[in-house]
């Protein structure tokens, strides 16, 4: 069994990797300052904040078989886990994100599509999102350029299941639980891909086991809206509920946002970035990616969902309030 890295491993998708790595008798490692939640079961944490000088001293010296790293939007700690820890790893995965592509209306697309400009520069504000797609460009870069023999860098779609706190594709079980009638944008022929966080977390740990390198789009097998809106009402939708088709005309009148953000109808898209949920992933595929029905993993967020409470104020989908405004006169 091998020693692994994983660069986080407090919360949902690393936290899910290191838990996938421990089920499969590895040593686990978690490097994090622990302020997310704690590493799984078995999996061990050395703290680090990779916001501070020399962050990584701890793990100096160290060699691993497998290191995971999961930085969100910052080129800088990328570098830095290359520099301390690249030359004597055995296998290295950097998880990116769809957002590299430049043209996210094309559906289709496949890994060859042209990305967007590296930014080499780390956002000096936090909450600055806006580079998040230029700097994993610049980050898979540099994996490619230290490791690239051993590299393989995984661009999934939207993440979702069990401790998903990102309030998106939670929104539809928690809503279809409720019952009663419920707005759903009327564009059933949109086309959807998600990945259940445990699919993603488990081929990850396979592609590290089997050294398996290159730059695969992860996410579930090319569907539509209407049918993971079907399978989610089939699988947790309670009994009295109805759903309300509002056009996407209507919705964009009433100041209804798509895909995420408050006053928004998760998972829904305009067409312009309809090439975000239609990846070519048929070859994460047949490199081992398996992913579960979207019932399971819509049980999963709802249970996630009632954990973190139905009544809380989400970041993303309508209120009870601005649901019954549309409803009104239907
Ligand atoms: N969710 C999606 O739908 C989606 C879609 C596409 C791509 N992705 C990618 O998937 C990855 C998600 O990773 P994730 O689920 O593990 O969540 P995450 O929110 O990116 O957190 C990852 C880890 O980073 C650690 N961390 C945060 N600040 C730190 C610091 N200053 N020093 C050391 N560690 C720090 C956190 O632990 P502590 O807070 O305990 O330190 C946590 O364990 C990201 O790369 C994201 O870009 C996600």
């Amino acid at each position: 069994m091998g020693r692994w890295l994983v660069l986080g491993g407090t919360r949902f998708l690393s936290q899910a990797v290191a838990a996938a790595a421990v089920a499969r008798g590895h040593e686990v490692i978690c490097a994090a300052r622990g302020e997310s939640g704690m590493p799984p079961e078995g999996a061990r944490l050395v703290k680090v904040d990779r916001d501070t000088e020399d962050a990584l001293a701890p793990l100096r010296g160290e060699q691993f078989d497998a290191v995971v790293d999961v930085a969100f939007i910052s080129y800088r700690w990328v570098r830095e886990a290359l520099a301390e820890l690249g030359e004597k790893a055995g296998h290295w995965t950097f998880v990116s994100t769809m957002s590299v592509y430049a043209d996210l209306s094309r559906r289709g697309g496949g890994v060859d599509d042209p990305v967007r400009e590296p930014r080499y520069t780390d956002p000096t504000d936090p909450e600055d999102f806006g580079a998040y797609g230029q700097i994993k460009v610049a980050s898979e870069q540099a994996v490619m350029e230290a490791v690239g023999d051993r590299a393989l860098v995984v661009r999934p779609g939207l993440v979702c299941g069990p401790d998903d706190e990102a309030d998106r594709f939670g929104y539809w079980p928690a809503r279809f639980a409720r019952g009663g009638r419920a707005v759903v944008p009327d564009a059933p022929d949109q086309p959807c891909q998600i990945i259940d966080v445990r699919d993603l977390a488990e081929w990850i740990v396979l592609a590290g086991e089997q050294g398996i390198t290159g730059t695969f789009d992860t996410c579930g097998p090319p569907t539509t809206l209407g049918t993971v809106l079907d399978e989610i009402a089939t699988a947790v939708g309670a009994a009295d509920l109805e759903r309300v088709p509002v056009s996407p005309e209507e919705l964009g009148a009433a100041g209804i946002m798509p895909w995420q953000g408050p006053r928004s109808l998760p998972l829904w898209l305009p067409d312009i970035l309809w090439g975000v949920v239609d990846r070519d992933t048929a070859p994460a595929l047949a490199a081992g990616l398996r992913c579960r029905p979207i019932a399971e993993t819509a049980l999963a967020a709802l249970e996630t969902e009632r954990a973190l409470g139905t009544d809380r104020e989400r970041q993303a989908g309508l209120t009870a309030a601005e649901e019954a405004e549309l409803l009104d006169g239907r």
